[in-house]
């Protein structure tokens, strides 16, 4: 059985496994968080990437010189291609960080860099 999820359940959207043989998928309560400032859904608790990649986002950040976009790669934190802002915070494995509800996620561009505070 597969489960479509996505806001608007427009194009971009893809299905995702519901029931499994030997895997027991436990999703979190269907929250809310931001997308360079578009609203989406996700499970809490899920990983950050595996939100958006349900909600048809392909492309989480930019390289600093040839701003050629990346995106999943290893999808198990070893790498640095899923590097996103996440609250403010440049450089967020969000292949590995747990989306939680409400939380402001960016595109990253280039490098990312730590805000001064003086702003
Ligand atoms: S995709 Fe490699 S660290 Fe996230």
């Amino acid at each position: 059985m597969v489960e479509k999820q996505g806001p608007g359940g427009g194009s971009g959207t893809v299905e995702l496994i519901g029931e499994h043989p030997i895997l027991d998928f436990q999703r979190g309560e269907k929250v809310l968080f931001f997308f360079d400032g578009k609203e989406m859904e996700g499970y809490e608790g899920e990983p950050i990437a595996m939100a958006l990649h349900a909600n048809g986002v392909r492309v989480y950040r930019e390289t600093e010189k040839e701003h050629r976009p990346r995106g999943f790669f290893c999808a198990i934190g070893k790498c640095s291609s899923c590097f996103m802002v996440v609250d403010g915070v440049p450089n967020v494995r969000t292949c590995i960080t747990p989306l939680k509800p409400g939380m402001q996620v960016e595109t990253q561009h280039g490098n990312g860099s730590v805000p001064d505070g003086k702003d």
